[in-house]
């Protein structure tokens, strides 16, 4: 079996004002009925041959978990006293879970718009993670984008769909990833990843021991309440918090990746969940009450108030608890530098 291990952290002020600080991206219905949490879980059934997920959370966001875990009964949910970044978190459910356990770590704030293709890709990526790889599900790389990670693709593994890592860069600067663009050889890092716990952790303590030390001392000091698992908080304190990219992927030599063609969005922005959502012949989606005459490539969310635009192309109107939002696409890169979603 695979263990889903569903990462909830953060808050989102890019899909502002329908994700706050109070009700971020992973608990809202963004892409049809179900939130990005839920599809998370579900995306990993029993049936497809996962275990009982692993939630790893903060106490912010308890309430919103376990309302929406779709079996709460047969979940875990770790509870941490503060956020330290994924590669704190991904330990902690390592170290609650046998060495040999494979765990697939699902951050909970992408849309997979092709669920086979997601469980084969998990399949596969398993079958590597026990084999002693830690594997990186790779997006085809369609932009330079520089929120993402870049996997150079090296050799083949045989026996396998999947390659060695030959290089992870976390990040790049825009001048890199116009470059890994070009090179052809790179794809995105999904941030979705396969291990088996004891790998994780043996590579953790080689590259960051004071980060392993300090998350194992919080686990042994831990205590259990039902399903919940509350990991000390005064030696989860003393832990530098870093993202498991930076911490491992960079700088781990058993990094592998599967190539992965499943629909995969990130959400980042308006612009990327208008991508995701079905849209008339026009390129229009509207959500809630709303007219659009003469209107291309127009994204109306409204969460009430009836929105008439006439004459629109590559627009964006988002009408949510009274804040209202109106941009082009191409701006909604900025709406999370915007007062109202700094200040919310
Ligand atoms: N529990 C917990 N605690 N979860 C966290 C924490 C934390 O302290 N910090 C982040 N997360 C969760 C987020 O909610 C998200 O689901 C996931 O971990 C990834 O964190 P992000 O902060 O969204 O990372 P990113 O988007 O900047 O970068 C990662 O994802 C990209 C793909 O979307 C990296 O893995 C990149 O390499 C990758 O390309
Ligand atoms: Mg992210």
């Amino acid at each position: 079996t695979i263990i889903p291990v569903v990462l909830c952290g953060g808050s989102g002020t890019r899909l502002w004002p329908r994700s706050r600080k109070a009700c971020p991206k992973p608990f809202l219905p963004l892409v049809g009925d179900t939130t990005l949490f839920e599809a998370t879980v579900l995306r990993c059934p029993a049936e497809a041959g996962f275990g009982a997920p692993i939630v790893v959370t903060g106490a912010a966001h308890l309430d919103h978990v376990e309302s929406q875990l779709p079996d709460p009964a047969r979940s875990t949910v770790i509870v941490e006293p503060e956020g330290k970044n994924t590669a704190a978190a991904i330990a902690l459910a390592a170290l609650r879970l046998p060495e040999d356990a494979v765990m697939l770590v699902c951050p909970s704030d992408h849309h997979i718009g092709d669920v086979a293709a997601f469980q084969a890709a998990a399949r596969e990526a398993a079958a590597l993670a026990r084999q002693g790889w830690l594997v990186s599900f790779g997006i085809a790389a369609t932009a330079p984008e520089t929120g993402f990670g870049y996997l150079k693709r090296g050799d083949a593994i045989s026996g396998s769909g999947g390659f060695a890592v030959a290089q992870f860069v976390e990040k790049p600067d825009l001048q890199r990833a116009i470059g890994f663009l070009a090179d052809g050889g790179y794809a995105w890092n999904g941030g979705i990843f396969a291990f088996r716990a004891g790998t994780f952790l043996d590579e953790l303590a080689a590259h960051r021991p004071a980060l392993a030390e300090a998350v194992r001392a919080s686990v042994a000091a831990g205590s259990e309440d039902g399903t919940r698992f509350h990991p000390d908080a005064a030696t989860f304190a003393l832990i530098e918090g870093e993202s498991v990219d930076y911490a491992v992927m960079e700088n781990t030599s058993r990094a592998a990746m599967v190539p992965a063609t499943m629909a995969w969005s990130d959400i980042g922005n308006w612009q990327a969940l208008h991508d995701a959502l079905d849209q008339d012949e026009a390129g229009n989606a509207v959500r809630g009450p709303a007219e659009l005459v003469d209107c291309t490539h127009v994204l109306v969310d409204s969460d009430g108030p009836h929105v008439s635009v006439i004459g629109a192309r590559d627009l964006i109107v988002v009408v949510d608890e009274g804040n209202v939002l109106v941009c082009t696409r191409d701006g909604a890169q900025k709406v999370g530098k915007l007062s109202g979603a700094v200040n919310q």
